[in-house]
């Protein structure tokens, strides 16, 4: 049960926007290398890399035309490896994106498959003809909304092919076996070059109904997630998908020591609970999380109910924003409330990961020109790693930076700084059983408060968390009538008395407190 993973917390680096080495003003890997230091002085035990594989650029790097290679722009394969060697040698572990829904149109498989209707690599993708009028074949729609229906017609071979995100973007076809043998080949290429494990993209997609029947017309619409527990959609989430990610599993385990954390973007927590914690992906992203309003009641239920439903053994892994939803900073405010969320994503039963810039609490950028074709630019901004821009590049960032006022070196040195705040959470999760990897219970608490608590034998921690900016009091029930402030994200001091009967939180305080066990 005390694999590593479980008791991690993740780091999530976007490499175009980590560190530039090289003054193109586009991130790679060798900047990556040289600012390791700053994910292990977080505290971080792990770090996931999204794709960095050579790439047209129609989905920034999740559409890939060479699986088994880096992009020029990022390095060369001797850069990742010596970023797998620095990383283990600092105690950081690798995981690695892995796209296997879909590859480039750029991809040589792709191409060959496109050349004939007769090619050996045809029902290596999906391919249908079209309806009678030259419509797309079903309705299934693009994940992207501005991308329209999920199928483009190929005028050479007058039959169109399937893609789940933009035409770019070709599904693979995973009821050929070819393609599993081609995919197997790809895992094993990493974890031979000493990958620590996968963040696996949309892992829910990967099988489609075989006759590519309609979706339920009250599901034609829902493009990312599914919804409706009963009207199942029928271009994901099918059971055959869980075949694949059973094999994926016994392959990792057949190393030893990696992990599968599933990017399963299904906001329904019964259907995604199905997917992590058995014998198929060891924890997967809680998306309905990161989906929540500003809310203590809102967070407690989506928490609580996950908790419920994903088997006893089963973590799921938190995250405040990623490359694809905007920044906390940018949903929740800046200020005391990032300091709470930061809290709780730190304090919570599962597998914290960090998106880089979260910790100095970075924004949104404003819109520049739009690149992305999902309007995902602003939580895509280079790193500020000080506030003259260089510490990023000495070129022209690809894409524009925040503020010069939130960056890393001001933080550095601040005690009172977010940044230092995250590094006390996080080597607090470190040296407490009960965070690390304790029992989580929510309990009642005031209005506007999210409480719960952490425990492990010999240690009991409570959290509470005041979402509201107004001084709450409350008494939570059957707890002693005082404990210690562990860390708390407003003025009150470390070590000292907290009275829990009443317990009063400061407006917008988040607070972790040790209670004493009678001995
Ligand atoms: C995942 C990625 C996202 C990408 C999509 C298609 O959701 O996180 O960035 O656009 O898959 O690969
Ligand atoms: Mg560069």
């Amino acid at each position: 049960m005390n694999a590593w993973w479980r008791e991690a917390v993740l780091y999530q680096i976007y490499p175009r926007s980590f560190a530039d080495s090289d003054g193109d003003g586009i991130g790679d890997l060798p900047g990556a290398i040289a600012r390791l230091g700053h994910i292990r002085e977080l505290g971080a035990d792990a770090v996931w890399l999204s794709p960095f594989y050579p790439s047209p650029l129609a989905d920034f790097g999740y559409d890939i035309s060479d699986h088994e290679a880096v992009d020029p722009v990022y390095g060369t394969l001797a850069d990742f490896d010596e970023l797998v060697r620095r990383a283990h040698e600092l105690g950081l572990r690798v995981l690695i994106d892995l796209v296997m829904n879909h590859t480039s149109d750029e991809h040589p498989w792709f191409a060959e498959s496109r050349a004939g209707r007769t090619s050996p690599k045809r029902d290596w993708y999906v391919w249908a003809d079209p309806r009678e009028a030259g419509g797309p074949p079903n309705n299934w729609l693009s994940a992207f909304e501005t991308c329209g229906p999920a199928w483009t017609l190929d005028e050479r071979t007058g039959q169109c092919y399937l893609h789940s995100f933009t035409p770019g973007q070709p599904d693979l076809n995973w009821r050929n076996p070819e393609v599993r043998a081609a995919m197997r080949k790809v895992w094993r290429f990493w974890l031979d070059r000493g990958v620590d494990g996968f963040r696996v993209d949309v892992a829910h997609r990967l099988l489609k109904d075989a006759e590519l029947r309609d979706n339920p017309a009250e599901l034609a619409h829902a493009r990312r997630h599914v919804s409706h527990p009963e009207l199942r959609m029928r271009n994901l989430d099918l059971p055959e998908t869980q075949e694949v990610l059973r094999e994926l599993r016994r392959t990792l385990d057949s190393y030893g020591g990696r992990v599968a954390l599933g990017e399963v973007p299904i906001t329904d927590d019964r259907r995604l609970a199905a997917y992590f914690g058995g014998d198929g992906l060891h924890t997967a992203f809680h998306v309905a999380f990161w989906e929540q309003p500003w809310r203590a009641a809102a967070f407690r239920e989506t928490v609580d109910r996950l908790a419920g439903l994903a088997g006893p053994g089963a973590l799921p892994t938190y995250a405040l924003a990623t490359h694809d939803i905007s920044r906390a900073a940018t949903r929740f405010g800046a200020g005391p409330r990032l300091r709470v969320a930061a809290t709780m994503a730190l304090t919570l039963r599962g597998v914290p990961c960090v998106y880089y810039g979260d910790e100095i609490g970075m924004a949104d950028a404003p819109p520049g020109r739009a690149l992305d074709v999902d309007g995902r630019d602003g939580t895509r901004a280079p790193l500020r790693w000080d506030a003259s821009g260089s510490g990023f590049t000495t070129g022209r960032p690809w894409l524009p930076l925040g503020p010069a006022e939130v960056n890393v070196a001001a933080q550095r040195e601040d005690p009172g700084s977010l940044l230092t705040l995250y590094r006390r959470l996080i080597a607090l999760r470190r040296a407490s059983p009960a965070l690390r990897a304790g029992e989580y219970r929510s309990i009642e608490a005031g209005p506007g408060v999210y409480a719960y608590l952490r425990s492990a034998p010999g240690e009991r921690m409570l959290v509470a968390l005041n979402f509201s900016s107004r001084l709450v009091s409350f008494t939570p029930r059957a707890l002693p009538a005082e404990g210690r402030a562990e860390l708390s994200t407003g003025k009150r001091l470390t070590g000292t008395r907290v009275s829990l009967a009443p317990l009063t939180l400061a407006p917008d305080e988040g607070l972790i407190v040790r209670l004493e066990e009678p001995s």
